[in-house]
């Protein structure tokens, strides 16, 4: 089944709740988390993490975007993300293991996410640990950005690594998500869809939500 994550960036901020009430057919609520120094722009932290995990109970599903995120991912697991993604690029390899393994001792589930200069053969080495992976169709740091459909054979690629090894690893996608990109990206063998733009500028969401389900 496909999977629709609304990503909270794109949602009016002054009525988080309301929004995220809006999106509530949807499977998880896409949490993104910017630095400033992995990626260009900031974005929610901790503590608006623990405001947003009181206001529903659907799946948070975090993607930081920082750097050392082996230092941060158990405050984030533990104040209330569910999914945790990280950056490859932004770790050393055994911290990325290490960050995996803390993220599954919480009960959480771990994520590895590669920009689209990062090849798929980089997820090689952790994929048979990782619960997710998520290959960004844009480059990280903004919402609204157009779809890099060069993106469309890595994703491909990602996804017959998990069929051949019998992974029980999700493939999420994120960046420039619409009904159209959707479908190319359904079709190359993402299970999950992060939209952001797309999914907060509908008037009426949840018919949105379903129909990117079944583009
Ligand atoms: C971009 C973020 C995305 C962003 C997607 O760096 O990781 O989650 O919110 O926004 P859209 O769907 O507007 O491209
Ligand atoms: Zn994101």
């Amino acid at each position: 089944m496909i999977k629709i994550a609304p990503s909270i960036l794109a949602a009016d901020i002054t009525d988080l709740s309301g929004e995220i009430q809006s999106v509530s057919n949807a499977d998880y609520v896409h949490f993104d988390v910017m630095d400033g120094v992995f990626v260009p722009n900031t974005s929610f932290g901790l503590q608006a993490l623990k405001d947003v995990r009181k206001m529903t109970d659907m799946v948070l599903d975090v993607h930081l975007m920082i750097e050392s995120p082996s230092k941060h991912v158990e405050s984030f697991a533990k104040e209330g993300g569910d999914i945790i993604t990280f950056h490859l690029e932004a770790e050393e390899p055994d911290d990325i293991r290490k960050a995996i393994k803390m993220i599954q001792e919480l009960e959480k589930k771990a994520g590895l996410s590669i920009k689209p200069d990062t090849p798929a053969k980089a997820l090689l080495p952790y994929i048979d640990a990782l619960d997710l992976v998520l290959v960004m169709t844009v480059e990280p740091g903004y919402g609204g950005q157009e779809f890099i459909s060069a993106m469309l054979p890595k994703i491909a690629e990602v996804r017959s690594i998990i069929d051949e090894r019998e992974l029980d690893c999700e493939l999420e996608v994120d960046g420039g998500i619409n009904h159209i990109t959707a479908k190319l990206c359904i079709e190359a063998g993402a299970n999950v869809l992060v939209a952001g733009s797309d999914v907060f500028a509908a008037a009426d969401r949840t018919t949105h939500i379903n129909e990117l389900r079944n583009p």
